[in-house]
C-alpha cells in the first residue's frame, strides 16, 4: 500500500517515494553514503564531483541566515574523479538508486566525469550546470542555452544511464531547460542556490570568505515553486523540485507546480536527520486527504485548476 501510493518514476529512475537528498549538504566519502542512506531517502545523490580534487575555499564557507536559510560558498570541495568509485560502491549497498552529481570547468570535463560515474556503477548522473565555464569567460554553463545543449548532448552521447540536468534560476531558464531536453536530458532538477551575501554590522566584513555565496533554504522556496511551475508549463520534461523544502507542505507545493520528485538539502541542517521521513509521512497523508490513489496523479495539478 505504502509503496504503491508514493512510488514514482522520474527520469527513468524507479523510486519508492519521491524524496531524495539535494546534492552537497554531505556526500563524497563512503561514510557519507551510510549517513545519507540512514535518512531514508529514495535515491542517494552525491556531492558534485569534478575531474581534479578541489580543496574549496577557506572557512567560513557555510553560515546560517534568517528564516531557516543558509549561505554557502564551499568552492566545490571534493576528492576528484578518483573519489567516485568508493562513494558509489558503498552507496549501492543500500539498494536505492545512486545519482552522481557531475561538475566541471569545461564540456570535456563534464563528459569525462560523467563517463567515470557510469563506469563506477552510478544509476544516473546529475549535471550541475551552475559551474563557471572556464573556456567561456567563467559564465555559468546553465545560463547559456547553446552551451547547455552542447554539454548535455555530449554527455548523453557517451553515457547510457539517465542524464539529469540541474539548473539554477536565470532569465534564460526556460530556454536552458528546453535545450537540456533537446540534448537528451531525462529529467531536470530545479533549482540550485540563488546568489546572496551577508555582512557583519560590527566588523563591516562580509560573513563568507568568498564574499558572496549561494542562498538556500526557506528563503528560496517561492522562487523554486515559480521555476518549476514555469518550466512545467513550457517544457515537456520530468522535473525534480528542490529549494527550501522544510516540511511536507513545501514538497507538496513543488509537486503541484510540476515536480515528480523532490530533493531536500538545508532542512537537514535545521530539522535534523528525521526530516526526510517526516516529509514522506506527511506526503502519504496528503495524498489520501486529497483523494488521490497515487502521488503520480498530483504533479502539475496546479496547472489544471
Ligand atoms: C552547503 C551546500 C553545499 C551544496 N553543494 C552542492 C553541490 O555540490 N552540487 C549541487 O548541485 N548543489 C549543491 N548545493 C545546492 C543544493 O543541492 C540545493 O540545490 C539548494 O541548496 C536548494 O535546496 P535546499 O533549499 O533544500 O537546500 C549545495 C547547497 C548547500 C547548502
Amino acid at each position: 500500500m505504502y509503496k504503491s501510493e508514493l512510488s514514482v518514476v522520474v527520469g527513468g529512475l524507479s523510486l519508492e517515494h519521491p524524496v531524495m537528498n539535494a546534492s552537497g549538504i554531505l556526500g563524497y566519502l563512503p561514510e557519507h553514503a551510510d549517513i545519507m542512506a540512514s535518512w531514508g531517502v529514495s535515491a542517494i545523490v552525491s556531492k558534485t564531483f569534478t575531474k581534479e580534487p578541489r580543496a574549496g575555499y577557506n572557512p567560513p564557507i557555510v553560515i546560517k541566515v534568517r528564516y531557516y536559510s543558509l549561505l554557502n560558498a564551499v568552492g566545490l570541495a571534493n576528492p576528484g574523479i578518483g573519489g567516485i568509485r568508493p562513494f558509489v560502491e558503498r552507496a549501492r549497498g543500500y539498494g536505492v538508486p545512486v545519482v552522481v552529481s557531475v561538475g566541471g570547468g569545461s564540456i570535456p570535463e563534464y563528459v569525462e566525469v560523467a563517463g567515470a560515474a557510469e563506469d563506477c556503477g552510478a544509476s544516473a548522473v546529475e549535471l550541475n550546470l551552475s559551474c563557471p565555464n572556464v573556456e567561456r569567460g567563467g559564465i555559468e554553463l546553465g545560463r547559456d542555452p547553446a552551451q547547455v545543449l552542447k554539454v548535455v548532448r555530449d554527455v548523453a552521447s557517451v553515457v547510457r544511464v539517465p542524464v539529469v540536468v540541474k539548473l539554477g534560476v536565470s532569465d534564460r531558464l526556460v530556454d536552458s531547460a528546453s535545450k537540456a531536453v533537446e540534448g537528451g536530458a531525462r529529467a531536470l532538477t530545479l533549482i540550485n542556490t540563488v546568489r546572496g551575501m551577508s555582512i557583519d554590522v560590527y566588523s563591516f566584513k562580509p560573513l563568507l570568505s568568498n564574499i558572496s555565496g549561494g542562498l538556500s533554504g526557506a528563503s528560496i522556496h517561492p522562487i523554486a515553486v515559480w521555476a518549476v511551475y514555469t518550466v512545467f508549463r513550457e517544457v515537456q520534461a520530468d522535473i525534480i523540485g528542490v529549494g527550501g523544502i522544510l516540511t511536507w507542505r513545501d514538497a507538496a507545493e513543488l509537486i503541484l507546480a510540476g515536480a515528480k520528485a523532490v530533493q531536500v538539502g538545508t532542512a537537514l541542517v535545521y530539522r535534523g536527520p528525521g526530516v526526510v521521513r517526516s516529509i514522506v509521512r506527511g506526503l502519504r497523508l496528503w495524498v489520501r486527504r486529497v483523494g488521490a490513489r497515487s502521488i503520480t496523479e498530483l504533479p502539475g495539478a496546479a496547472h489544471r485548476v
